[in-house]
């Protein structure tokens, strides 16, 4: 059973490097930076955040998310700058299943220093071992490779390929999905 306690009080978590905090609406500026961020964005396949209301719409949508015990989503604290530095949300939280999938970014001026992978091993291992996860999904587009080569050394296996199942912007787009189970984490 997934453990619905998590939403009685927001899990907040660190690492040696990194603080996880909910995401409030205080945020919306450093979220349309990183949303707004062409490279960021490359591959993301959703739209830029051209306006901080667009951000702020989207920090409610995932509050409201968060009290309606259907999403986690955390930003990310550089602790020796107190810098927010990126996100990552388990999102589209399928109960059931026990199977959430996730979402990460992070501002491309803190790329190759391992924050995601960091970020990762400490939030995935929240979500098998607390919050109860038995699977978890990650939906990349195929061209993405710095989070194909995450999920690959994260052990995530590759699970499907879709072709063009994602009509965005007037194309359409494939996508692959990756899976990690609680099993191949704790090998
Ligand atoms: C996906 C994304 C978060 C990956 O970022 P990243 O910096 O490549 O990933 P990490 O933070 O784990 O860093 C890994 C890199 O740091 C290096 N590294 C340096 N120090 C490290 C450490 N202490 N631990 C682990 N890796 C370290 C690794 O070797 C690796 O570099 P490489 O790719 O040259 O081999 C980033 O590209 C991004 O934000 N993209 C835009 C948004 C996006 O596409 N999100 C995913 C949607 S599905």
């Amino acid at each position: 059973m997934i453990n619905d306690s998590v939403f009685d009080k927001f899990p907040n978590l660190e690492t040696e490097r990194l603080i996880f905090r909910q995401l409030v609406m205080e945020d919306a500026s450093e979220i349309q930076f990183i949303r707004s961020n062409e490279e960021v964005m490359r591959f993301l396949d959703n739209d830029n955040h051209l306006t901080l209301e667009v951000s702020q719409k989207f920090i409610s949508t995932n509050l409201e998310s968060y009290l309606a015990h259907n999403g986690l989503h955390w930003v990310i604290i550089e602790k020796s700058s107190n810098h927010l530095i990126g996100d990552f949300a388990f999102w589209k939280l399928d109960k059931k299943n026990h199977r959430a999938e996730i979402g990460y970014t992070l501002k491309p001026q803190f790329w190759g220093q391992g924050f995601m992978f960091e970020s990762m091993s400490a939030l995935i291992n929240f979500g098998f071992k607390e919050f109860n996860l038995h699977s978890i999904e990650a939906n990349i587009n195929p061209a993405n490779e710095n989070s194909r080569k995450l999920l690959v050394k994260m052990g995530f296996k590759k699970e499907a390929y879709f072709r063009e199942n994602y009509f965005y912007n007037g194309t359409y787009l494939d996508s692959e999905i990756y899976s990690l189970l609680e099993s191949d984490f704790n090998k």
